[in-house]
């Protein structure tokens, strides 16, 4: 994911830029930038590397390179290959020089008209549109402010963008602009910064003001202004002094408990550049991308653990959004079996580290079959899994460093759910229905932040399983992995036996072990398979078991004799795996803290399994 730094000071800013990229590697990227411009009179010097930003700092310094004023960039690319010249910034007219996050997607039809006003491309980006775009608003009305015309060129754009700009002509000025992709204004004393994100700037401020969609922003060295629609606009500024990073724990008494907290961030970040209002954009899988995914007939899914659960709720979402056949196999089963793979497969690694041995022996495997595409979901930028799937797209969640997975899980189930948008587009599925999943993918980090306010009550159930033995874990259809999901959370960090179900394998076997004694832990979300899933829950009453219920608030049920009921907010069906999660983690780490378990580092356990 591409990364922005902005600077406007009276210093050399060029060290400040450069220190602030290096703070953003953790997002991912294939090549960086930078930008400056010296005093009144200065030219733009742009130096641009394909690699690593220690490159690009080499160069910087190799030309001496400094200015007052400075934007750089690292870039995943999307739309065109990994070139020096396709890194950003883009510059227009010897006058402008801009960087962007995000993607055009009117980049074709704009890039014909500027082509027939005579602007000339140099880059495959869809970025240099928004360049020339703004010089052309420059040119046509000398007097104005950088921050009008960014204004006009923006109104002719459709998509998503965090982007800075800055105008050898307005060298006391930087001009951001936000709209789907996150950018935040850091506060200095005679300095003024700008980033996609804070850690870019923990070294130079502090101060904070987040910009918001639509929000346009004009730094001096002494004035920030913030104009939306028009009008000026005063945020607040945020002082994050005692900022939690995610190697400290903060008010949170265990990583795990802090990063289930976290999880409407991190949900938040995987969308970020991945959805736009209405439509999954393919392009945020990479630049070869769209040429892949119109190859694919069906898709193999390999991973491990909490992994392999979102995987399997995957296959749901596969099948049913994408209308396309998805086998999904345990890697450590996948490596040493007889596989039959069809033309046209494409194979999906997931994993939080992408360094879990037996995930990346079956990569290895996949990359050497023929007609089969290998797509790495993973949360670390520089992990062999990236490094050696044909392509990938990165999980937001930040570091993961409870044992325990959990904001990872569910910011895999996000791309998960855009991947199968992405496939159904070319299967069949209509603009309206995919229009209608994004706007429900867009509620989720809201959806999860209250299902978060189920704590307390959770809290207070846990004490009721501290004293067991084992426990059952029931759900139907797409809701067994999550229950699957929510038994291996219990078992690893309680050492409480939990086994999951369907539930309508019940009276095939476990029904049992059903009797006081065993607690039935049962998520209800109000679909197709209610009705089913009653006469289930039916099944365990009438054997004396005790059930815990998680249920979709609309459903009616109440609390009884025999029943417990926690009440979700009710949701669109697409995103129930997602949110019937969150009280499942949230279980398991009470009862894991009145059990006294080490829940960060449970018994046995190591966050990456390098060895087979
Ligand atoms: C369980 C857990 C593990 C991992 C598994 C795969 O909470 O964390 O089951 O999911 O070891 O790891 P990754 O996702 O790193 O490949």
């Amino acid at each position: 994911m591409c990364g922005i730094v902005g600077a406007i000071a009276r210093r050399n800013v060029a060290d400040i830029l450069l220190e602030g990229l290096k703070r953003l590697e953790y997002r991912g990227y294939d090549s960086a930038g930078m930008s400056l411009i010296d005093g009144p009179d200065g030219e733009i010097v742009t130096i641009k590397t394909v690699g690593k930003v220690a490159r690009l700092a080499a160069a910087a310094s190799d030309e001496g390179a400094s200015g007052r004023l400075g934007i750089a960039h690292t870039r995943w690319a999307t739309h065109g290959k990994i070139t020096r010249a396709n890194a950003h910034p883009h510059e227009s007219g010897g006058r402008l020089s801009l960087v962007h996050n995000g993607i055009i997607e009117n980049h074709e039809e704009l890039r014909r008209q500027l082509r027939s006003k005579g602007y000339e491309f140099t880059t495959d980006t869809d970025t240099e549109v928004i360049a020339h775009l703004i010089h052309q608003e420059l040119s046509g009305d000398e007097g104005a402010s950088l921050l009008d015309a960014v204004s006009r060129a923006l109104g002719k754009l459709r998509g998503a963008y965090g982007l800075c700009v800055i105008d050898r002509r307005q060298p006391d000025r930087i001009v951001a602009a936000r709209n789907g992709m996150s950018l935040v204004v850091g506060a200095g004393i005679g300095e003024n910064f700008v980033a996609s994100d804070t850690p870019a700037l923990g070294q130079v401020t502090d101060r904070f003001l987040y910009l918001e969609d639509g929000d346009l922003a004009e730094l001096t060295s002494d004035s920030i202004r913030i104009v939306n629609q028009g009008r000026e606009i005063e945020r607040e500024i945020a002082t994050l002094s005692g900022k939690v990073s995610d190697m400290d724990k903060g008010s949170y008494q265990h990583f795990m408990q802090k990063e289930i907290f976290e999880q409407p961030r991190a949900i938040r970040d995987t969308l970020s550049g991945r959805v736009s209002g209405e439509r999954a954009l393919e392009e945020a899988f990479g630049v070869d991308a769209g040429e892949i995914f119109d190859q694919v007939r069906q898709v193999q899914i390999v991973a491990c653990g909490t992994s392999f659960h979102a995987g399997l709720v995957a296959k749901y979402w596969l099948e049913s959004i994408a209308r396309m056949p998805c086998q999904i196999d345990i890697a450590s089963d996948y490596r040493y079996r007889d596989i039959i793979v069809q033309p046209g497969t494409l194979f999906v690694a997931v994993s939080q580290s992408g360094e879990t041995a037996d995930t990346l022996a079956a990569l290895r495997y996949a990359n050497g079959l023929e007609h089969t595409a290998t797509l790495a979901i993973c949360n670390v930028a520089t992990s062999s899994l990236v490094r050696e799937s044909d392509f990938c797209v990165l999980t937001m969640a930040g570091q993961e460093i409870g044992v325990a997975s959990t904001k990872a899980f569910t910011t895999q189930l996000t791309l998960l759910l855009v991947l199968a948008i992405v496939l159904g587009r070319r299967n069949g599925l209509s603009s309206e229905d995919e229009a209608r999943l994004v706007r429900d993918m867009n509620r989720l980090p809201a959806l999860v932040e209250k299902t978060l306010g189920l704590d307390r009550q959770i809290r207070k159930l846990s004490r009721q399983f501290s004293d067991k033995h084992h426990s059952l874990y029931l759900g139907r259809g797409i809701q067994y992995p999550v229950a699957k999901e929510g038994a291996l959370k219990l078992k690893e960090i309680s050492y409480i036996h939990a086994e999951a179900y369907p539930a309508g394998e019940l009276k095939h076997g476990p029904l049992a072990l059903v009797d006081s004694d065993m607690p039935v832990i049962v998520v209800a979300p109000n679909n197709d398979l209610l009705d089913k899933l009653r006469s289930n829950l039916s099944e365990v009453s009438a054997r004396g078991g005790k059930l815990y219920v998680f249920a979709d608030e609309s459903i009616g049920l109440e609390n009884d004799r025999n029943h417990k009921v926690i009440k979700l907010p009710g949701c669109p069906e697409v995103l129930d795996p997602i949110l019937f999660t969150i009280p499942l983690q949230l279980l398991a780490y009470h009862v894991a803290v009145i059990k006294g378990t080490d829940i960060d580092h449970p018994r046995n356990l190591a966050k990456s399994v390098t060895v087979e």
